[in-house]
This record gives C-alpha cells, structure tokens and sequence, in this order.
C-alpha cells in the first residue's frame, strides 16, 4: 500500500507551528541554512608542507551572534557594576554593555520598574514577550498576578520596587544558560545594593538560586528567612513562589499568602527599629 504524501504546511500553519515550539521572534534579517554550513565543525587542519597562505579576512558574524568569553564578559560586568555610583548609571552601563549575547535578541532592556526609594524590593528571572516589548518588568500576566500579590499587603508599585536577574528576554522565553546568569549577576546584585531595601524578596527557584545561593527548590526554600550580604550590608531575605507558577498551581496561593504576611511584619518592623 503507498501512503499517500504529506500534504505542504500553509505559510500559516508553519508559523502556527513554530509559535508552539517557542519560537515567535527572528534572530537575524536574512533567513540562515544552519545544515549548509560545512565549516561549522572545523575539521584538523594538516600540517603545511609548504609557506601557508596569508590568513583570509575573518567573515562578518552577525550581531545576534557575537559572543564575548564567558569569563572575560564576567570579569567586565564586575567590573562595570562596581563602578556605577547610580541606579541611572548603572542603567546606562547596562545599555552599553556587550557582554552578554541576550542583548542582540532583546527588543528593550527590563531595568526595572516601581520606586528605588521603596523599603522592598522583588526579583524575578527574567522578562518574557510583554516585558521585552514594554521594556518594563512583570507587566504580562504573571505582572498583574504580582501586582495582587503586593496589593495583598497593602502596597503598590509606587511602593515597592521590581527588577529581575537578567534584564534582556531570553529569545523564545528559554531558560537562561547558567554563563547569561553569572554575566548578569553582578548588575542586579549591584541594583540591589544601590536601592537597598529593608527587605529582599526572590521569586521562584532561579532568582533564589542565583541571588541566595540556595540549591534546594522552591518548596524548600519559600518562608525561609536568609542573610543578603550586599558587601556593605546585610538585608533580609526571603524566597516564595513566582507568580507564573501560581498561574499553573493555583492551590500554592495560601502559601504565597503565607510568606506575603511575613514580609509584611518585617516591613513594619524595620520601619519601627
Ligand atoms: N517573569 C519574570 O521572571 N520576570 C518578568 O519580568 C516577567 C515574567
């Protein structure tokens, strides 16, 4: 029996397709045929017999795909960071920085949003596709969850004050790579010394592992108080849940609300000391 072919994708439907795998932005202007590229593996060169020729001009790299040495784009965030006197110039180092690959996929930077003078501040992992085109952090669905959870106790954003460990969108929403986590460290933590809140609060398991050095999940971590030692002080701490979690796990929201009561009365009691 001859089955009968495939019938061909509509434009349509291809783009249906790759939406559901995650992909929903082009990485460069001119479509790139990753399976023509038969130098993408070099292959030994064999020992010249003769004088080798004068090397070749290096082909031009596209922008998106730039990379700087993982601990070469480390050592220049430290280095940039600890330099910025002000969260706008710390702002503007970020916008100048070129270490990190993510940069050239983004639409915007996510710096940050609500009030640097606000006594918490909340951190999550990275912008997604509303954030990116905003340039806003948490102002997609899990933002407007976020926005309840701070209402919750009282506060709003002109309270309270949101940024995120990595401050491009990783293309396609993915994970971030552990080397994008270490470049971006440096800024954000540098962020957090420069608004110094009286409270610190990481949402979700990358944010707490990155920032809390923890290595236990979120069930583990949220409700825990922590020491974040900022180089000049210490800040108090604490994991819960993020928001998108709560969206797909809606029966943790009592937990949310626990830890949300705790900073709460932490937030008065800093105030009262
Ligand atoms: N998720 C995050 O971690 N950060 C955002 O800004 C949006 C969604």
């Amino acid at each position: 029996m001859t089955v009968p072919p495939e019938p061909t994708p509509t434009l349509k439907q291809l783009l249906a397709f790759y939406l559901e795998a995650g992909v929903d932005c082009a990485l460069s202007d001119e479509p790139v045929n990753r399976l023509e590229e038969t130098d993408a593996v070099p292959s030994p060169a064999p020992r010249p017999m003769v004088q080798p020729d004068p090397p070749r001009p290096m082909p031009a790299v596209p922008r998106s795909e730039i990379t700087v040495a993982p601990e070469a784009a480390i050592a220049s965030a430290r280095e940039a960071a600890r330099t910025a006197p002000t969260l706008e110039l710390l702002r503007s180092l970020l916008e100048n920085f070129d270490g990190c690959a993510l940069k050239h996929t983004a639409t915007k930077l996510v710096f940050a949003d609500g009030n640097p003078e606000a006594r918490v501040m909340f951190v999550g992992e990275a912008p997604g596709r509303d954030e990116d085109i905003e340039g806003l952090p948490f102002v997609g669905r899990s933002g407007k969850l976020l926005d309840r959870m701070i209402a919750a106790i009282g506060l709003d954003r002109g309270k309270a004050y949101i940024a995120n460990v990595i401050p491009w969108r990783p293309p396609g929403n993915r994970t971030p790579t552990p080397q994008e986590t270490q470049i971006c460290l440096p800024f954000i933590r540098r962020q957090i010394e420069l608004v110094n809140p009286d409270v610190l609060v990481t949402l979700g398991n990358p944010s707490t592992q990155a920032l809390l050095g923890t290595r236990e999940g979120i069930m583990r971590t949220r409700g825990r108080w922590f020491d974040y030692d900022t180089g000049t002080r210490s800040i108090r701490a604490i994991a819960t849940f993020h928001p998108a979690y709560l969206l797909r796990s809606p029966s943790y929201k009592r937990m949310s609300w626990q830890d949300l009561r705790a900073i709460a009365k932490a937030l008065q009691q800093a105030a009262a000391s």
